[in-house]
C-alpha cells in the first residue's frame, strides 16, 4: 500500500514551485556530500571495452559518452552528451545485446565513466522481452533507462521526480540521436512491467526503470522472464530514502497512455555536422541579447512537429515567448499564432525564478500539457527538449533546459490550465 494516496496529477501539484516556496527552501546543498554520479559493478564481472569503430560500440558509447572534462574550485566535473538538471546525472543506461557478431549475448551496464559495457546477466532462453513486448524476440539492441534517484533528491528533494524524469526524456534523445547517426530506427516503449522489471534487475528502491528503446528485427518468438534475479548493486556511495519520489515513481508507471500509430522522424542533417553537434552539445549559461533569424527559429520549431517514435500518445503543446527573432513581434505564441504581444523577457526571466538565461534569450519556450501518464508526458518533454538542444545547436544558437520556473504564476501567463512540465532558452 502506497503511503501517500496521491493520483499522478497531484505529484505534479505537490511539487510546485512559487515565489514564496523558493524563499523557504532554496535548495543549498553542501556540494562535498554530493552522492557519486557513477555506478560500477563489482570488478569481477566481465567488461567490454566500447571501441568506436565497432558500429554497435560505437552505437551506444554515444548514448552517455563523457564529452567535457572541468575543473570548478578543485573538484572535477564530467560533462556527457546528455543535459542533467544541476549536472547531477540520475540516469544510467542498460543494453540488451542479442545475436550480434563477437558480443555475447547479455544485458550490459554502460559504465560511463570507464567507457565500457559491464555484463551483469548473460542470456539463454530469457531477456527483457518477456516484460517490455510479449511473444517477441529482439535481434539487436534494447536499451533501458532507469534512475538513481538519490542523486537529484540528495540536492532537489521532491522536486527531483520532475527531474529523474526529464533527464530520462533527455538521455532518450540522446539514444535516438546515435540511433541516427548509426542509420537505425528505434522504437520508445512507456508502458511495460516496469515494477517486475525493477525487482529482477536488482535495483530495490534505489533505482527504477522509467523506459526502453527498440532497435533491431523483431521476431515472433516467445522469450523467458530472467531466470535469474541481478544481485543489488548501489548507484551511489551512500543514500537517503525520499518515499514521495518512491511513490510518485510507483503511481506514475502504472497508468497507460492511449496509443497512436507508430511514425518515423525524417530528419535531413548532414551527418558529420549533426555527429560534431552531438559530441559539442552544451547549455549555455549566458545569452548575448542578440536577434536570431526567422528562419533558423521556424527551423528548430519544425524539428519538434516531428514524429516521435513511439505508441504511447502524450500531447505536448508548446509556448513561445519571442523577445529576439528578426522580423517576428514579441510576444506569446502558440503555434505561430499570437496569443498576446508585448517583450515579457523581464517577465519570464522572473518566472523561471529570476535566471537570466530566459531573460536574455531570444525564445523561452514552455511544453505544456494535459496528460494521461505523467512519467511518460515529462519524458517525452525531455525528449523533444533535447531536439531543442541538438537542432539549435546545430545551427549555431545557444540553448539551455529550465527546470526551476514558478508553475502557478507561469500558468496564468500562458493562460493555460495544463501543467507546465519544462522550460527551455534558445538564443545567442
Ligand atoms: C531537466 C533539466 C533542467 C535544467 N534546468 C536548468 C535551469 O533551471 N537553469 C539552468 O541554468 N540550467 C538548467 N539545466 C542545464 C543543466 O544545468 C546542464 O545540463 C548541466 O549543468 C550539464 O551541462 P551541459 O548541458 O552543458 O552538459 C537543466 C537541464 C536539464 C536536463
Amino acid at each position: 500500500m502506497l503511503e501517500n494516496d496521491l493520483s499522478s496529477k497531484n505529484y505534479h501539484q505537490a511539487t510546485k514551485h512559487s515565489y514564496l516556496s523558493v524563499q523557504l527552501d532554496p535548495n543549498y546543498v553542501d556540494s562535498k556530500t554530493q552522492p557519486s554520479a557513477f555506478k560500477q559493478y563489482p570488478k569481477f564481472y566481465r567488461r567490454v571495452q566500447l571501441n568506436i569503430n565497432h558500429p554497435i560500440h560505437s552505437l551506444i558509447y554515444l548514448t552517455g559518452a563523457i564529452t567535457l572534462e572541468k575543473a570548478y574550485k578543485d573538484v572535477a566535473f564530467k560533462l556527457r552528451v546528455n543535459p542533467s538538471a544541476g549536472g547531477l546525472y540520475p540516469t544510467e543506461i542498460y543494453v540488451q545485446i542479442r545475436g550480434m557478431p563477437e558480443i555475447v549475448d547479455g544485458i550490459y551496464h554502460l559504465e560511463v565513466e570507464n567507457n565500457c559495457l559491464t555484463l551483469i546477466y548473460e542470456l539463454i532462453d530469457d531477456g527483457l522481452e518477456s516484460y517490455i513486448i510479449q511473444s517477441k524476440c529482439i535481434k539487436g539492441v534494447i536499451f533501458l533507462i532507469s534512475c538513481v534517484y538519490y542523486r537529484s533528491s540528495w540536492k532537489y528533494k521532491n522536486r527531483s521526480l520532475r527531474y529523474c524524469f526529464l533527464d530520462s526524456g533527455h538521455h532518450l534523445g540522446t539514444i535516438a540521436a546515435s540511433a541516427y547517426l548509426h542509420d537505425k530506427d528505434i522504437q520508445l516503449i512507456f508502458d511495460f512491467d516496469k515494477l517486475a522489471l525493477n525487482t529482477d534487475l536488482g535495483f530495490e528502491n534505489k533505482e527504477f526503470v522509467t523506459a526502453c528503446v527498440v532497435c533491431g528485427e523483431v521476431e515472433e518468438k516467445n522469450v523467458r522472464r530472467l531466470r535469474l534475479k541481478v544481485p543489488f548493486v548501489c548507484g551511489t556511495d551512500y543514500f537517503e530514502a525520499n518515499q514521495f519520489i518512491e511513490d510518485g515513481y510507483q503511481v506514475t508507471a502504472l497508468q497507460k497512455s492511449s496509443k497512436q500509430q507508430l511514425e518515423h522522424p525524417k530528419f535531413e542533417f548532414d551527418k558529420d555536422k549533426f555527429y560534431q553537434t552531438v559530441w559539442h552539445r552544451r547549455s549555455n549559461r549566458r545569452f548575448r541579447k542578440q536577434l536570431i533569424s526567422q528562419e533558423d527559429y521556424f527551423k528548430i520549431l519544425q524539428q519538434l512537429k516531428q514524429p516521435i517514435p513511439t505508441e504511447s500518445c502524450e500531447a505536448i503543446k508548446v509556448y513561445s515567448v519571442v523577445h529576439r527573432v528578426e522580423g517576428i513581434s514579441p510576444g506569446l505564441y502558440q503555434d505561430n499564432h499570437l496569443i498576446k504581444s508585448g517583450d515579457f523577457s523581464e517577465h519570464t526571466g522572473y518566472l523561471c525564478i529570476n535566471q537570466g538565461i530566459a531573460r536574455d534569450c531570444a525564445v523561452t519556450l514552455f511544453f505544456v500539457s494535459d496528460y494521461t501518464n505523467y512519467q511518460t508526458a515529462m519524458q517525452l518533454a525531455g525528449f523533444l527538449g533535447h531536439r531543442v538542444y541538438l537542432s539549435s545547436n546545430y545551427l549555431g544558437i545557444q540553448c539551455s533546459g529550465i527546470g526551476a520556473f514558478y508553475d502557478d504564476e507561469t500558468q496564468s501567463f500562458l493562460e493555460t490550465t495544463k501543467d507546465i512540465l519544462y522550460a527551455m532558452a534558445i538564443g545567442i
